[in-house]
């Protein structure tokens, strides 16, 4: 019988998701369907009841309901326990594991970036924002030997609760700063070729009471950039080379940084659900032709 998968989010429409995963599974033969689900808070419990009962084989969570995910599955991986989120969810015979592969997608993402521009894994990191994504970029970190963490966010007692998970404990330095504060700028004045990553979400890049972006007046030549978000400001304009390039990204291109979005990120995540439902590897490469059919982008790995 025909299995089916899912992605519930609110919203949910933007997702490439439901384009590379049944691309994937049409690459490995396998007869599935993925669909996008647009879920409301509000309608999360029944939403979750409707795919028990369809029998649903396995589905990802985006925003808001990553966290929520925790307190209504069967059983939870470390990962997903560790991170404080579940973005996958695999069905045994009815009983949901719900896991996190966007710790590990991260990290792989992370290091073939770094490979594939020869670049050495950071020591010293910098990240904006707290929210559910820097735990898992966090979780990530925690297993490299990272020798500095400094978390900036609008909100700074998020920033402190954050960076006192116990997984983090093996962390030298950690330091958090609030974004209108102008401690982390001198932190990454002195940090050496620091990694620089936003996790902060597109709502902090339009509007904001605080000047943004908060790196400009900076001169970073030696940081690497990395955004979480693969939404770019000018989709259309700024010609090829400027393709994929976030609201973010677009300081990096200011002083020269290696500068990755978070495309690459999206696929290493999907692959690894796609692994944990199916027990195959993922067909990477067609999932990122697909990715990059949908985006314009030429390569998810090259230096943007
Ligand atoms: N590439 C991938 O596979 C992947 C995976 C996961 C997430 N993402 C992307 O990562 C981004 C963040 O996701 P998330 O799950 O971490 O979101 P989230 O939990 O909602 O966190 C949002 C963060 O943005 C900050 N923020 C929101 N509005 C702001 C404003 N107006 N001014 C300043 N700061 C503001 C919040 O600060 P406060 O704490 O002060 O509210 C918080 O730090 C999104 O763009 C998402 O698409 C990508």
């Amino acid at each position: 019988m025909r299995q089916f998968f899912a992605i519930i989010g609110h919203p949910v429409a933007h997702s490439l998701s439901p384009r590379f995963q049944q691309a994937a599974f049409d690459a490995a033969g396998l007869d599935a369907a993925y669909l996008p689900f647009d879920i409301p808070p509000e309608q999360l419990s029944q939403a979750l009841s409707a795919l028990r009962i369809l029998g649903v084989a396995g589905f990802n969570i985006t925003l808001p309901h990553k966290e929520s995910l925790l307190g209504m599955v069967d059983d939870l991986s470390e990962t997903a326990r560790e991170i404080g989120a579940v973005n996958t969810v695999v069905s045994r015979q009815g009983e949901w594991l719900g896991e996190n592969t966007d710790g590990p997608g991260f990290l792989l993402a992370l290091e073939r970036f770094l490979e594939a521009n020869r670049l050495p894994f950071p020591s010293h990191v910098l990240i904006f924002g707290a929210g559910g994504s820097a735990r898992a970029v966090l979780w990530a970190l925690a297993h490299r030997p990272v020798g500095a963490i400094c978390l900036v966010n609008r909100t700074r007692s998020r920033g402190e609760d954050l960076l006192n998970l116990p997984i983090l404990s093996g962390i030298p330095e950690k330091t958090a700063s609030a974004l209108d504060q102008s401690s982390w700028r001198s932190w990454i004045s002195k940090a050496k070729a620091p990694l620089v990553i936003n996790t902060l979400s597109l709502r902090a890049f339009a509007g904001n009471a605080i000047p943004f972006p908060p790196l400009e007046d900076l001169s970073l030549s030696e940081a690497t950039l990395f955004d979480l978000s693969y939404v770019p400001s000018r989709p259309s304009e700024g010609g090829a080379e400027a393709v994929g390039r976030t609201p973010f990204l677009e300081m990096g291109s200011r002083f020269g940084a290696p500068s990755q979005n978070g495309l690459g990120m999206l696929l290493c995540q999907g692959a690894l659900a796609f692994r944990l439902w199916t027990g195959r590897e993922a067909p990477m490469e067609r999932m990122e032709e697909v990715l990059m059919l949908a985006t314009g982008q030429k390569s998810l790995w090259k230096s943007l």
